[in-house]
């Protein structure tokens, strides 16, 4: 194991955090159902900056002036147990308490150590990401977003976990390009905005939501976990060319010709379908293919596009391994894109009313860790990981970190290159081996 030592822990508060007017952030059933579910985490490779930079104390200036704009990320979760229902409720107090900042030496691994030709991800990478095992329940006691900056011998891993209940992926990537705006141009720039909050969208439902307090308290992880078959990190590269052949043959085989599958779907039916055919499932076994759907835009009257909150739903399309596996990627494309599509204001709103009715199965988390029949699609190649330079130059990599593990996790990035795509897996070992000898899957990706 690499060598990883932790020189300094801190927490960092906005400088100023009046501009927060101790804003009280309520959760909606959309927030709610993710309360089991870890922290993301993720994480950008930059090159080695300059002896004279000042990495850390500047890193650590710049992150607290970004947090007196984003000041949600500096609060902490607040947790109400209603005692006449026997039910919790939750809400997000703006509260300044700060983020966590991890100063970290690895100075043995290099950036060829880091990242492998063939897309292999190395165990040691889990070192890098700051979360120690943390559900978004565990915001009542930490901090709702962490940071660990950890020098290597010839480059610096950036890397953070946020809870999920606070902010999806699209508003975490606006606030880490604020920091890096901040921290490489050493002040906040004239046209910058101040927060818009997501606000509350649901007429007709109270908030704060009540809970049952069984459905609230922390889920263990479960004990049969270390006798399963252990999982493996791969990054899997679509090449300009691979994602329009694959998006091609997915609207070729989709006779509706008003209808466009986009490259995102095209390339997780290709996922989905590949990952499936060598889950050892039985034929009749139901799948499932999760994908996080930005509803922002979606509700009537729409958000405003960069609100700031978690509006990132996980939806699911259905299909038997049969039917995935006899009727196409054009078939398994347009699943993926009708459960996008129904994922309308009417049908948004009915959802919210039913979850509050019959709150339930929250400790499950993103999928069951040992089926191996859910695919769950996180992240977006939308996300401009690769604009975030802190003054030192841009990143090289991007990956993502241990959380919500189980295998079929797939974190799409977009690829260094324009218009490519990056998908970093978590599967099995067993299934990993057979999906690189599978020509069909392999024939559409580029794996060195
Ligand atoms: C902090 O922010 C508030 C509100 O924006 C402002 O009125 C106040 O002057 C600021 N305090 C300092 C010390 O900058
Ligand atoms: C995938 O991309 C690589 C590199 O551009 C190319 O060699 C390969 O033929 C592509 N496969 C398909 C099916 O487009």
């Amino acid at each position: 194991m690499a060598d990883l030592l932790i020189i300094s822990s801190s927490i960092v508060r906005p400088v100023n955090n009046s501009r927060s007017g101790r804003a009280k952030i309520h959760l909606t059933p959309f927030d709610l159902t993710q309360l089991q579910y870890d922290y993301p985490q993720r994480g950008l490779l930059f090159p080695k900056p300059d002896p004279n930079f000042d990495l850390i104390s500047r890193l650590k200036a710049s992150l607290s002036v970004a947090l007196e704009t984003y000041f949600p990320f500096a609060g902490r979760l607040v947790k109400v147990e209603n005692l006449e229902d026997n039910s919790a409720s939750f809400y997000i107090d703006c509260d300044g308490s700060g983020s966590r900042f991890l100063h970290a030496e690895a100075k043995s691994i290099s950036v060829s150590d880091f990242l492998q030709p063939d897309g292999s991800v190395p165990n040691f990478i889990k070192l890098f990401f700051p979360a120690d095992d943390f559900k978004s329940c565990d915001g009542v006691l930490e901090p709702l977003l962490a940071l660990q900056v950890t020098e290597m011998k010839d480059g610096v891993f950036i890397g953070f976990c946020y809870n999920h209940l606070v902010a999806d992926g699209a508003s975490m990537w606006n606030f880490f390009h604020t920091w890096s705006k901040i921290c490489s141009s050493g002040s906040v720039s004239s046209d910058h905005q101040p927060l818009i909050l997501k606000g509350w969208f649901l007429d007709g439902i109270n908030y704060p939501i009540h809970i049952p307090v069984s459905e609230t308290e922390r889920s263990q992880p479960s004990r049969e976990l270390s006798s399963v078959a252990s999982t493996k990190d791969r990054v899997f590269h679509f090449t300009k060319k691979n994602i329009s052949d694959l998006k091609a043959k997915a609207n070729s085989e989709v006779d509706s010709s008003d209808l466009k599958i986009s490259s995102i779907q095209a390339v997780s039916a290709h996922m989905w379908r590949s990952i499936i055919r060598h889950s050892g499932l039985s034929r009749e076994r139901e799948t499932h293919c999760k994908v996080a759907v930005d509803l922002r835009q979606r509700l009537n009257p729409p958000l405003e596009k960069d609100c700031f909150g978690n509006m990132a739903y996980l939806s699911s399309a259905i299909a038997t391994v049969e039917e995935l596996l006899d009727r196409g990627l054009g078939w398994a494309a347009l699943q993926i894109n009708k459960v996008v599509k129904s994922q309308t204001n009417e049908n948004c709103k009915t959802f919210a009313e039913d979850w509050i009715r019959n709150v339930k199965n929250l400790k499950v988390g993103v999928g069951g860790r040992t089926d191996g029949d859910t695919i769950v699609v996180a992240s977006s190649p939308r996300f401009e990981v690769y604009n975030n330079d802190f003054g030192w130059g841009k990143p090289i990599a991007a990956r993502a970190g241990p959380g919500n593990s189980i295998s079929g996790k797939l974190v799409f990035f977009p690829g260094i290159e324009e218009g490519t795509i990056d998908v970093q897996a978590t599967l099995w070992s067993h299934v990993l081996v057979n999906l690189l000898a599978d020509v069909e899957f392999v024939e559409h990706v580029t794996i060195a």
